[in-house]
């Protein structure tokens, strides 16, 4: 498909349950420190502390007017209501927070998140004019099975069913295969391309081509500084959401600054 649309990339670090709001503080300090004005100019970049550190960290990027989005990692759909331990999109909107993760591949296998459930949680992100990260990807015995495109596209097919073109040119896809995840074993460059480039199909198809050329797509899965430039070549690809490697704000300065370095 032609390409009219400039797509940012977008790193996003997923700190999942790590970092208490001390040391969040201390990262995102170090991380300012690292990066540039021009790393920024050339890359969107989000952190999703837990959620007791979202009011640290939103001070932080408020007082010293830091150019890092903030993100959440899980919410629930309904604006308030009796569901204890849940967190409203409202009261994420509140405290400035841009992206919420939703159906990350944890929450869907231990916390039984449906697509159902995910489809809600889009709806209620975007209502609150935050942009949804959606997780999609296959598990090692889909994978083995051949089923990897009827898993994923199925995901997809769920999370995009109704919606009107803006609403999926201002999200984001993030296809984490399960079997990469904190692993170390990546998916190859290749591999990872094939899945996220019919993944824009499936949107070509579903919403036409304004949003099938302005979502952005993320691979997400044993990212790491040595290999995110490799990923980042790819014609699909336009950021990762990164779980390991993010937890070290120098590795993940390095995935931010890409394209300052080749792997070998
Ligand atoms: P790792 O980068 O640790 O493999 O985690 C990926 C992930 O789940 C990000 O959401």
């Amino acid at each position: 498909m032609s390409n009219d649309v400039v797509r940012k990339p977008l790193m996003s670090g997923n700190w999942k349950m790590h970092h208490n709001h001390f040391e969040s503080i201390q990262y995102l300090q170090k991380l300012a420190y690292l990066l540039t004005k021009e790393d920024f100019a050339a890359c969107d970049v989000s952190v999703h502390p837990p959620f007791t550190d979202i009011r640290s960290v939103q001070t932080l990027i408020d007082a010293d007017e830091l150019k890092v989005s903030l993100g959440a990692q899980h919410c629930h759909w309904d604006d308030k209501g009796a569901f204890t331990g849940e967190v409203s999109p409202a009261f994420l909107s509140k405290l400035n927070v841009q992206y919420v993760i939703c159906g990350h591949s944890e929450r869907r296998e231990l916390f039984g998140e449906t697509d159902a459930d995910v489809a809600k949680k889009i709806s209620a992100i975007q209502k609150y004019k935050m942009t949804p990260i959606v997780c999609v990807g296959e598990t090692l015995a889909e994978r083995e099975a051949g089923l990897t495109t009827q898993k994923v596209m199925g995901q997809v097919r769920s999370a995009l069913d109704g919606r009107s073109s803006e609403q999926i040119e201002s999200m984001v896809i993030a296809y984490e295969p399960i079997w990469a995840i904190g692993t170390g074993r990546t998916a190859t460059s290749s591999d990872a391309q094939a899945v996220i480039g019919a993944i824009r199909a499936q949107v070509l198809e579903m919403s036409g081509v304004k949003a099938a050329q302005s979502v952005r797509l993320q691979y997400g899965g044993s990212v790491k500084a040595a290999n995110i430039a490799e990923l980042m070549a790819q014609p699909d690809i336009d950021g990762a959401l990164v779980g390991g490697a993010s937890l070290d704000s120098a590795e993940f300065a390095r995935i931010v600054q890409f394209r300052l370095h080749r792997t070998p």
